[in-house]
């Protein structure tokens, strides 16, 4: 009888030892875990655990309820993966960036992106590979980038001039600066200006608006139909640049230690008799200090744009489902304190200084605990452009001008608060007066 039941024992354990042999990576994780998170409601799941400012959000929850940055939600019927530290971030891009290279089917990219025909929007495929290429390599490759140097900086200028002569008048500074980035990509892309001079500076969204009144007149998609996933670019390209802009003045506003730093580099490489150029960029340092540190605390897209997984993955021990949409919250990553450990709070870009903990720490994707333009295949295609743009008006603007805010308010009361957006604009505009400072000449 013995015997028997060894031999059956033996038999039952070589069968368990063959089937588990046999059962496919996906049998196995199927029986994972979900990343952990916090009890939903039946039906409607986690959503009204999310109010206005999700990023902020996501961020409580994840240290609540998540782990090591990783945190499921259910909103609605859909399943949702928030990563909110650099060791997740770098596992998703690292490991399994190609699985979560698609987009979520959302209804932005079926009424705003061409039924997900854009760039943006596009599901990971060849329609997507075909338009990166095209954007990539012709559209926005260094040497096109180079092409149109003269471009930027003549908007540039403009932009400058229009400053000076309204000396005396405060301005809306987010308001300026987004029709001089939409002017130069207008130029680079369309080859003419979208907002003519003289008229009042409009906010992207009239812009949009604009745009399609024009499309009887003058639609560039309508003639050149293959072209019309452009149209979005402008969506992506011109709002985040310009916000960032907008984030570093008053950041630098509010510290004028810091501004007086980056205005003393900015005069003793190029001096007050003329203005800086895209050329004098890689002369500076401590100007890209504040950049980095102002992407690090205000990232134009906090939550990065959604990634779907196209088949099951694991990551650290828990099953990411095939459909499953993914968001990664660059704000929060931005503000961890394990990557972060001094005053992660604090606007101070010497902790990118030389001899620094993050001194060659950059933004270009491979350093996942500073990812303001995401990673991996679906990194901002616009990078190149952003990070040029963004430097050139900074610095322009920090060189050209001496900041008046209005009377009576001083730099510590500017209003930092964030509102909520695909792209995160500050909740009110920064207004103050440019005060010119350079040589009468420069400004001719
Ligand atoms: C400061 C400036 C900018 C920031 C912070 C920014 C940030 C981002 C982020 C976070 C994404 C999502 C990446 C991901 O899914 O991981 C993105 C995507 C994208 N951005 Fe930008 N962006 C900026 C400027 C631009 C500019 C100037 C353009 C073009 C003119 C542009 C075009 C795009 C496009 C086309 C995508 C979608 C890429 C794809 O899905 O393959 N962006 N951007």
């Amino acid at each position: 009888m013995a015997v028997l039941i060894l031999f059956l024992l033996f038999f039952i354990s070589i069968l368990f030892l063959l089937s588990s042999l046999f059962l496919t990576g996906d049998d196995r994780r199927r029986h994972l875990p979900l990343p952990p998170g916090p009890k939903g409601w039946p039906l409607l799941g986690n959503l009204l655990q999310l109010n206005s400012k999700p990023h902020q959000t996501l961020q409580t929850l994840s240290r609540s309820h998540g782990s090591n940055g990783l945190l499921h939600l259910r909103l609605g019927t859909t399943t949702v993966i928030i990563i909110s530290s650099s060791s997740a971030a770098s596992k998703c891009f690292r490991n399994h960036d190609v699985n979560l290279s698609s987009r979520p089917p959302n209804s932005i990219g079926k009424h705003i992106a061409y039924n997900f025909q854009d760039l943006v929007m596009a599901p990971y495929g060849l329609r997507w590979r075909m338009l990166r290429k095209l954007f990539s390599a012709h559209l926005f490759s260094n040497k096109a980038l180079n092409d149109f140097q003269y471009v930027r900086d003549e908007e540039v200028m403009r932009l400058v001039r229009d400053l000076a002569k309204r000396e005396t008048t405060v301005v809306d500074i987010g308001e300026m600066v987004n029709s001089c980035v939409v002017n130069a990509l207008a130029r680079m892309i369309v080859g003419r200006r979208m907002i003519v001079e003289g008229e009042e500076a409009t906010k992207f969204k009239e812009m949009a608006t604009e745009m399609t009144r024009l499309a009887g007149q003058f639609n560039v998609g309508d003639f050149l139909p293959w072209i019309d996933w452009l149209d979005d670019i402008f969506i992506a390209g011109t709002d985040t640049t310009s916000i960032t802009i907008e984030w570093i003045l008053a950041e630098l506003i509010r510290h004028p230690h810091i501004l007086a730093r980056a205005k003393q580099e900015l005069d003793s490489i190029v001096g007050l008799n003329r203005l800086i150029s895209e050329l004098d960029l890689p002369k500076f340092s401590f100007l890209h200090d504040i950049i980095k540190e102002n992407f690090r605390l205000h990232p134009t897209v906090p939550l990065s744009v959604p990634r779907m997984a196209i088949k099951d993955c694991e990551i650290d021990g828990y099953l990411i489902p095939k459909g499953a949409t993914l968001f990664v919250n660059i704000w929060a990553i931005g503000r961890d304190p394990v990557s972060w450990p001094n005053d992660p709070l604090e606007f101070n870009p010497d902790r990118f200084g030389p001899g620094s903990l993050h001194e060659n720490v950059d933004v270009k994707g491979n350093d996942f605990e500073l990812i303001p333009f995401g990673a991996g295949r679906r990194i901002c295609a616009g990078m190149n452009l952003g990070l040029r743009m963004v430097p050139l008006v900074t610095a322009v603007l920090v060189h050209s001008f001496d900041w008046k805010l209005l009377d009576g308010q001083m730099a510590n009361m500017i209003d930092m608060e964030e509102s909520y957006g695909v792209t995160m604009q500050k909740a009110r505009p920064l207004m103050a007066k440019a005060v010119p400072r350079l040589q009468p000449e420069a400004y001719i």
